[in-house]
């Protein structure tokens, strides 16, 4: 197995008298599908949260190819290389779909306001390459053909997907996914199982959080199973669905249908 990408040490988080997370320990080895399963209220989408700074842990460590992370703000992760999609879709409705996919970029860009409004040389250099990236993006995910329209136009598979394009647009090293497949079809289903394995093709590590088991189990090549905050078992899929623990907690009797 490669060295880890990220790595997850003893970490909780309180809110209040809540314990959502309790000394989680896991690490994603670069290069990888890793899955985060588990009933609602698990703490999965906490976990993004603190791997990505939203929150700080109550205890514990992050670190990312190496580094520690732990309490650093969202725009510094970011730059650092991981990237992340929301449970809730998020897209800026007014804007284009091209120009979502450019806001994510604003991480990697150098350049002023100041500079913008006087429209220098460097600035128009800079634009350019981001709204080439950002078109590469768009027709990477699919979505080419969407690029002049208002974000809040296209169907909700359409804004996950596009969701995903400006998450990649940070250049990420690794990318979390939260619950992608939440409201898609079975035919979007598929396509987002092709995107996920071409995400992986660019080099970019994927940490998923979903609850479509039959994504989950064809795609990961690992999987961490989370219960009341707990890990309560980790493994390759073909022994996740065959865990008593996580088939009494989480996958119910016919795990093996998935
Ligand atoms: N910002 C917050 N403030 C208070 N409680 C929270 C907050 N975020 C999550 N929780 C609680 O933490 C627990 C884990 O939630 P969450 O991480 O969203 O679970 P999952 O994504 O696995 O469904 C839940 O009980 C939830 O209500
Ligand atoms: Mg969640």
């Amino acid at each position: 197995m490669s060295e880890p990408i990220l790595e997850i040490t003893g970490l909780s988080k309180r809110f209040g008298g809540l314990l959502a997370l309790a000394e989680v320990n896991f690490s994603v080895p670069a290069g990888v599908v890793k899955s985060l399963i588990g009933p609602n209220g698990a703490g999965k989408t906490t976990l993004f949260n603190l791997i990505t700074g939203i929150f700080p842990p109550t205890t514990g460590e992050v670190s990312f190819q190496g580094k520690a992370i732990t309490g650093r703000a969202p725009h510094q992760i970011a730059r650092l290389g991981i990237s992340r999609t929301f449970q809730t879709v998020e897209v800026f409705g007014e804007m284009s779909a091209l120009e979502n996919v450019m806001v994510g970029q604003h991480c990697r860009s150098q350049g002023s306001l100041l500079g913008s409004g006087l429209r220098l040389p460097s600035v128009r250099r800079t634009e350019r390459r981001v709204t080439k990236l950002a078109m590469e993006l768009l027709e990477f995910v699919g979505l080419a053909d969407r690029a002049g329209q208002p974000a809040s136009s296209l169907p909700l598979g359409e804004q996950k997907t596009l969701e995903i394009a400006r998450a990649l647009a940070t250049e990420p090293g690794l990318i979390c996914l939260d619950e992608p497949a939440g409201g898609l079809n079975e035919q979007e289903t598929r396509q987002l199982s092709q995107l996920i394995r071409a995400i992986l093709d660019r080099g970019v590590t994927v940490l998923l959080v979903e609850h479509d088991m039959s994504l989950v189990m064809s795609i990961s090549d690992e999987i961490v199973v989370l219960q009341y905050g707990q890990k309560i078992a980790e493994g390759t899929p073909s022994q996740i669905k065959q865990d008593p623990q996580v088939i009494a907690a989480y996958l119910g009797e016919d795990a093996d249908d998935a």
